[in-house]
């Protein structure tokens, strides 16, 4: 099935390998299953760049960053960047991007949902990350994010829509995102958000919401 991420692993009971989904993610960027990857920048982050939503100057934080193209470009228009993920060849890819277009970033191997950093970040870049941890985990990942942003600092989040049960990519509906992040931790917009279709994920919606952690 073209497109579809497809857990290769039975969920397992114990809550450590639960954390994990039961997915190896270092197993699939190793055998080139990856079919999340755009291969190229994000149309929503080009957008945010030109509406200075994220400008020079700025630090943003990118968890799961994966081999996604948006930590190198990001770091190009002069924001600086930190990259995250649990996968080894992951941040490799990062690091080894980041020295052939000499540009100064970090990628740190580490759970991205247990990281913190010593000083909060101006934004977040969220994309295919909270989608494909177990929905069990999306408590940790607000947590994480309004802990690693600055009050007033942005999480720009492309949340995925998908109506079927089970993942990875599990549904981010607009329903469960208000109720994981409440406004009274967090600033909604009041526009309705601009829809972004994944060419590798069969066309599925990601809406590109900007929150305001209070
Ligand atoms: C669907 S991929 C998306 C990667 C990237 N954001 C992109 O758009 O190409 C999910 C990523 O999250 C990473 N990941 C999963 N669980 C993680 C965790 N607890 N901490 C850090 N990274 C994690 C995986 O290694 C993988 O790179």
């Amino acid at each position: 099935m073209q497109g579809e991420l497809i857990m290769t692993h039975s969920e397992p009971d114990t809550p450590r390998s639960e954390d994990r989904s039961g997915m190896d993610w270092e197993a699939r960027f190793q055998a080139e299953d990856a079919p999340w990857e755009r291969h190229d920048v994000h149309p929503a982050a080009i957008d945010w760049v030109n509406a200075d939503v994220l400008k020079s100057g700025q630090s943003v934080l990118m968890p799961g960053c994966g081999r996604s193209e948006e930590p190198a470009f990001l770091a190009r228009q002069g924001l600086e960047v930190t990259a995250t993920d649990i996968a080894p060849s992951a941040i490799r890819w990062q690091l080894e991007r980041f020295q052939s277009e000499k540009v100064k970033a970090r990628a740190i191997e580490t759970d991205a949902l247990a990281w913190r950093p010593e000083t909060g970040f101006d934004a977040i870049y969220e994309q295919t990350f909270l989608c494909a941890i177990h929905p069990k985990r999306r408590e940790d990942y607000e947590a994480m994010a309004h802990a690693s942003l600055k009050p007033g600092g942005g999480l720009l989040a492309l949340f995925m829509q998908k109506d079927k049960w089970g993942g990875p990519p599990y549904g981010c509906s607009l329903e469960a995102m208000t109720a994981l992040f409440p406004d009274t931790r967090w600033i909604w917009p009041e526009s309705e958000p601009r829809v972004y279709p994944h060419p590798g994920l069969n066309d599925k919606a990601e809406l590109a919401v900007v929150l305001i952690r209070r």
